[in-house]
């Protein structure tokens, strides 16, 4: 089905989303939960930031790839806005985008006030992460909504861990906050995807195989994302057995019910097989990954 035609066709579900999702989507506001009173300014010497000062490691490249990720909207939006600009598409779209940039400005905060990564390295990470624009591409309609809904469980997952390996109660209340809106989002999108694959089930497991296998999170423009990423997996903020076992196998399997898909086309047959198979491969992966974390931590 072209990409025009699906769209219209899920107008009515995107009007019947959005206003759930404003209607349980919770007004909040940043200014509420940053520690105000443990900021100290930057202007003399004494007062740049200190090194002591750092949360730890695997916390901190959290937050400073949370936060970049986030800081990189624009480029989100324009991708989004490539599918339905107009009516319900595009009111989702810059509802979306507005709750979004509260994540980005909340998170900013909270580090200035409490000093726990480097202002300067931050600032440059973000300056080199919106320069380049770096996103992953996405296709079509079919691969949108997949990607999204995946990738917004992925995000609310890594969110809510990093908060749970703050030891500081305001920085976890703020990351558990965050996490909350992505849920929300992560909930429209699976169930708009949901909508899509009854209208054209052949297209969205096509879409589903193609997604899963090319997929990366949206930071990879990031400046030392893979050492980043390395952290963050040996912390357990995010890793590839939670992708698996905690995105994919619950909105596949689960949500999707893609073992049970039947009227496929012969090219979306080879497509499930395909991807059933990398889930397979990726559990071993998963388990190797995990054993090797566990001998050099002992
Ligand atoms: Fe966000
Ligand atoms: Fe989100």
């Amino acid at each position: 089905m072209p990409d025009q035609l699906m769209e219209t066709e899920l107008e009515p579900v995107v009007e019947r989303l959005l206003e759930r999702h404003v209607s349980t989507a919770v007004e909040w506001f940043p200014h509420e939960y940053v520690p105000w009173g443990r900021a100290r300014d930057f202007v003399s010497r004494e007062e740049w930031w200190d090194p002591a000062d750092r949360a730890e490691s695997a916390a901190r490249s959290a937050l400073f790839v949370n936060l970049l990720t986030e800081d990189n909207l624009p480029f989100y939006f324009r991708t989004l806005s490539g599918f339905g600009r107009d009516g319900v598409w595009g009111e989702w779209t810059r509802r979306w985008t507005a709750e979004e940039g509260r994540h980005a400005i909340v998170i900013r905060d909270y580090l200035m006030v409490t000093r726990a990564i480097d202002p300067v390295a931050l600032e440059r990470g973000r300056m080199q992460q919106v320069s380049t624009g770096l996103t992953p591409e996405l296709s079509d309609l079919s691969d949108a909504l997949c990607y999204t809904t995946l990738q917004e469980l992925a995000t609310r997952i890594a969110h809510r861990n990093t908060g749970n390996l703050l030891e500081d109660p305001a920085g976890s209340s703020i990351m558990a906050r965050v996490s909350n809106d992505e849920n929300l989002h992560y909930l429209f999108y699976r169930d708009l995807a949901s909508a899509a694959l009854e209208l054209d089930p052949s297209a969205m497991v096509i879409a589903m195989d193609r997604t899963v296998r090319g997929f990366t999170m949206p930071g990879t423009g990031i400046p030392d994302y893979a050492k980043h990423a390395r952290l963050i997996a040996a912390a357990g903020v995010y890793d590839y057995s939670i992708f698996l076992e905690k995105v994919l196998q619950p909105v596949i399997f689960h949500h999707w019910r893609l073992q049970e898909r039947e009227g496929l086309s012969a090219e979306a047959e080879q497509a499930r097989d395909r991807l059933l198979r990398y889930m397979e491969r990726l559990k071993k992966v998963a388990a190797r990954l995990s054993r090797s974390l566990t001998s050099t931590s002992s």
